[in-house]
């Protein structure tokens, strides 16, 4: 099948503004990947064309953009997902600040993921062996760990679009992931900026973040678990 894809491009050195800019390619099947026309546009049609992108098997993240309106990894969106009948829009991740074409600074992204100290803490010696915990232990986290810091949810959450000092949602799930690890001595350290004024306490449960999750993460669910052991004052 013939496709058109209608991609924002945008150079800060010498465009005053994005644009879209249509391509179309010939002789893709179903099985063709968004990636795929990513690369085939830039290595057939516009060598300018610029995206990030790096394991191409929806393991690294960092090809996060969005497709007709919703936030997905490139890689992980097949021609037979979207409707072809129209060309298929392709623009950065919204709210993050462009650098090029579909290549978003990251860095505020990341600034809030670091301030729930992402990382085990724990005061004792390292053990000899691994620090075990029971397998029970082991599922709570399970589905949090599955994370790959994409961005697809924290840059869909209307919350952060209102408000730019929001933690957003990945930063919360990372925060669960440790301050429900029992081999981890510190809860109350992951969670010092979530609970506060840009915090959990932020999410209106509005499930953007969910829909946009590339991992089917419930991130929702999560986030209302951390807000139930907030006002516990279990911790
Ligand atoms: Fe990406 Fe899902 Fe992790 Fe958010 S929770 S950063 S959408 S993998
Ligand atoms: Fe935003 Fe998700 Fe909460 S979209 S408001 S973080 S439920
Ligand atoms: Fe790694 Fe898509 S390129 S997740």
């Amino acid at each position: 099948m013939k496709v058109t894809f209608k991609i924002q491009r945008y150079n800060p050195e010498k465009d005053q503004k994005p644009y879209f800019a249509d391509y179309t390619l010939d002789g893709l099947d179903g099985t063709y990947r968004i990636l795929d026309a990513l690369h085939d546009i830039k290595w057939q049609l516009d060598g300018t064309l610029t995206f990030r992108r790096s394991c191409a098997h929806g393991m690294c993240g960092s090809d996060g953009i969005r497709i007709n309106g919703k936030n997905s990894l490139a890689c992980s969106v097949l021609l037979k997902d979207v409707n072809t009948k129209k060309p298929i829009v392709i623009e950065p991740l919204p709210y993050l600040p462009i650098i090029k074409d579909l290549t978003v600074d990251m860095a505020d992204f990341f600034k809030k993921y670091e301030m729930v100290k992402p990382y085990l803490i724990a005061h004792d010696s390292p053990p000899e062996t691994e620090r075990y915990q029971s397998y029970e232990d082991a599922e709570r986290l399970m589905e949090s760990t599955k994370c790959i810091m994409c961005a697809c949810c924290t840059t869909s959450c209307p919350s952060l679009w209102s408000n730019e000092n929001y933690i957003g949602p990945a930063a919360i799930l990372k925060s669960y992931r440790f301050a429900f690890d029992t081999r981890d001595d510190s809860a109350d350290e992951h969670l010092l900026a979530v609970d506060s004024q840009d915090g959990i306490w932020r999410c209106h449960t509005i499930f953007n973040c969910v829909e946009a999750c590339p991992k089917d993460i419930n991130i929702t669910w999560h986030i209302s678990q951390l807000k139930k052991l907030l006002v516990s004052q279990e911790i």
